[in-house]
């Protein structure tokens, strides 16, 4: 049996004829700029995010810059995320001239752990970038209560957290701002590039508007200095079609990990934990063990295919070495970064292959004669 890390064909299969109509519809009328697909998205996922305002942006990594320099944070300023993500959210920092400062991550959820942000509060921190990663929300109650003490803005990182909720509320609705994804392996992924920004906030709304295109409010009348950083209508098409069945598709995930979690108990490996406050959407189902090298390589000779995210954190990429960061700086991520792996996860799974993968950590296990849990 072969078990991909994701099958997009099997989502599109479905979909191909509503997709493509759609398509034609708009080259027919050659509207592919700011059209009736991107004002309707815009409209359609705000209030699925449970947002007053909803931007389409070019990508994610465009909607949590632009978010950034809406609130004005740039050179001199540090903003406070995590070191355990993917680059982009450090990068957005980097973009505006800001200094990202990385705390650490939760030992049990892999998550920003709010108990340590204080500690790093300075006169410059100017926001708190939390980052949603693999689908589960950050303790944001907390995290608000500081936020609201020091004066700082919160902008979440929903990249992989379509639909999250943390109390009943959406990823994307705590903050300041939210800034989602729409690259094509997302929970929503467009076929191209694509991203999002929600708010509740009228004037970061109107500034996100102009700065994602070119910093104007009227055509050829630029108040800010901005970005070519437009969702393309082709791309809105296709993420209309798929959002109605958005949240289906989260609870397959959820129930694919529920699946695992139940057949993987008892084995030497450590399966992801769900804080109560939290109903996640699995973007990612991430386990953790030892032997993270030898059983990926283990799996992928017998058809199962893993990822890694993210192998090195970023405050030991090369590309951020002025940032000063040492191995060592930040124990929790680096372990947890050199255990972690990501199993097949896609709504589409079927129990048939889930129950081929854990079969296979099984036979690894035994193998191996490992034992203890972890
Ligand atoms: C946590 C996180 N932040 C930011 C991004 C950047 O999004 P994009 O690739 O759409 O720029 C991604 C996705 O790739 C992500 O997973």
């Amino acid at each position: 049996m072969n078990v991909p890390f994701v099958d997009l064909k099997l989502q599109y299969a479905p979909l191909k004829e509503q997709i493509l109509a759609g398509i034609a519809k708009s080259l027919d009328g050659m509207q592919l700029f700011l059209g009736e697909n991107v004002q309707a998205l815009e409209k359609e996922f705000a209030s699925f995010c449970g947002v007053e305002y909803g931007i389409g942006v070019s990508e994610g990594t465009s909607a949590l810059t632009l978010l950034l320099r809406a609130m004005e944070i740039g050179p001199g300023d540090e903003v406070i995320t995590v070191s355990h993500t993917f680059i982009a959210t450090a990068e957005a920092i980097l973009l505006t001239g800001a200094k990202p400062v990385f705390v650490e991550i939760d030992p049990v959820t892999y998550l920003m752990d709010v108990t340590k942000i204080e500690s790093l509060i300075t006169p410059q921190t100017r926001a708190i970038l939390p980052v949603h990663l693999y689908g589960q929300t950050v303790d944001m109650d907390p995290l608000l209560d500081i936020a609201r003490q020091h004066g700082l803005r919160v902008i979440e990182d929903c990249c992989q957290a379509h639909g999250a909720e943390y109390k009943g509320r959406k990823a994307g609705s705590m903050g300041d701002g939210g800034g989602f994804s729409f690259y094509f392996s997302k929970n929503l992924g467009a076929y191209g590039e694509g991203g999002f920004i929600t708010t509740n906030n009228a004037e970061i709304a109107r500034k996100v508007r102009m700065l994602r295109d070119h910093g104007s409010g009227a055509r050829y009348h630029h108040d800010l200095v901005g970005f070519n950083a437009r969702l393309d209508e082709l791309q809105a098409v296709a993420l209309r079609v798929k959002l109605p069945h958005l949240a289906d598709w989260n609870a397959s995930r959820r129930a694919h990990a529920e699946r695992y979690h139940q057949l993987l108990q008892n084995l030497p490996a450590i399966t992801p934990v769900v804080l109560p406050a939290n109903q996640p959407v699995f973007h990612l189902y991430v386990i953790r063990t030892q032997h993270r090298d030898e059983l990926q390589a283990y799996l992928k000779e017998r058809g199962v295919f893993t990822g890694v995210h993210y192998p090195v954190p970023i405050h030991l990429q090369r590309a951020v070495e002025f940032l000063g960061y040492k191995p060592g700086s930040l124990p929790v991520t680096e372990l947890v970064t050199s255990e972690i792996l990501s199993l097949p996860m896609y709504a589409e799974l079927t129990d048939e292959q889930i129950d081929y993968v854990v079969e296979n950590i099984k036979k690894f296990v035994d193998e191996k004669e490992l034992v203890a849990a972890h």
